[in-house]
């Protein structure tokens, strides 16, 4: 090849790099979740949860993703991946960790295995109405525990409610701890929880959600703690007899992001994103408020035996957990003091 064919093909390849690298950047840029965004960019963020999408969770997610759109022109997006898609909230808060998703809806239940702070929220019958619930979620001692995440590399956004958590019986009907004696009843493995029903003599299984249908169905389990929403989407209704509306404790999840991602975001989406959130999080408590006759009524269509247990039933095991988690960390204790009536 000549000394000039040499050079001429040179230059073509040049061309042709520098026309590739002239069209990459004149795209307009949406970033990944993988990437951070700058000031006035396109971004898609990634949400995933565990419920299904007739879940209240869902439906505030979907309203989180309307509120950032609206609030950002059209500029910021949101992909909810529900129903475990990717994977166990384990799963999802290392898919946090690594940068792969951006929010996870993940239960304070599963957070208070990592974080004891969380422990607090299942206080035993600390608040009679989800909208009292929501307002501590506002306060000082509430953010606190969001902040002890922080340490893990998470960043706690805020807290998002479902219905409180009631109990489901196979085919006994418990209306006092008493009777909860000897009973194998499913609850979600977190210590607080488990240790409350501990102390009523019944023995916690912590069985993973999806696993719950077969085994009441089969008498693996007698019963179980859950919420209303959840045992109407379940339709656990078909498995179990008797539901204990109880209210016993509340179910909230945190919306968590991987903390240097999100506080590296231009202040302006930091902004739009926790707006937008509290907008869904409103959402979600006016509209789950107004459904709790309807959903018992529902159950009740259903052939399950609704019915009450005066929270007086459970005085001792209300005066253990608060002894007991008051000596595990003065942040439980100060949430115990200010809420417990
Ligand atoms: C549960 O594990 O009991 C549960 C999780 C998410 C929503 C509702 C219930």
């Amino acid at each position: 090849m000549s000394k000039w064919v040499r050079i001429i093909s040179l230059c073509a390849i040049l061309t042709l790099i520098l026309f590739a690298a002239g069209c990459g950047n004149s795209k307009e840029k949406t970033t990944g979740s993988s990437s951070g965004n700058k000031s006035g960019e396109k971004q898609t963020f990634k949400l995933a949860h565990i419920t299904p999408t007739d879940h209240m969770w869902h439906k505030a997610a979907e309203k989180f993703g309307e509120e950032l759109k609206s609030r950002s022109d059209g500029r910021l997006e949101l992909e909810i991946y529900p129903a475990s898609q990717l994977g166990t909230e384990a799963d999802m808060v290392q898919q946090i960790e690594s940068g792969s998703i951006d929010f996870g809806l993940i239960t304070a239940a599963y957070l208070s295995a990592r974080a004891p702070e969380f422990a607090a929220w299942f206080m035993p019958y600390g608040f009679t109405t989800l909208e009292e619930a929501n307002e501590a979620r506002k306060s000082n001692i509430s953010k606190k525990i969001l902040s002890s995440l922080e340490e893990q590399g998470l960043k706690g956004l805020d807290y998002l409610f479902a219905g409180q958590r009631v109990m489901i019986f196979k085919d006994k009907q418990v209306k006092t701890p008493a009777d909860m004696n000897g009973l194998k009843l499913r609850v979600t493995p977190s210590p607080p929880m488990q240790d409350f029903y501990r102390s009523t003599g019944a023995a916690p299984e912590g069985l993973p959600l999806p696993e719950v249908y077969a085994a009441i169905q089969t008498g693996v389990i007698d019963g179980m703690d859950m919420d209303l929403d959840a045992t109407i989407t379940n339709k656990y209704y078909e498995v179990a007899k008797y539901g204990a509306v109880t209210n016993h404790m509340v179910w909230p999840s945190v919306v968590i992001a991987n903390q240097s991602k999100f506080e590296g975001m231009p202040e302006e989406d930091r902004k739009i994103v926790t707006d937008s959130l509290e907008a869904a999080i409103e959402f979600a408590v006016t509209t789950r408020s107004a459904q709790e006759e309807e959903f018992k009524n529902e159950l009740s269509e259903n052939g399950m035996e609704i019915y009450e247990i005066s929270p007086k039933e459970f005085k001792k095991q209300i005066d253990e957990f608060d002894q007991i988690y008051s000596e595990k960390s003065p942040l439980i204790k100060e949430f115990i003091k200010t809420y417990r009536k």
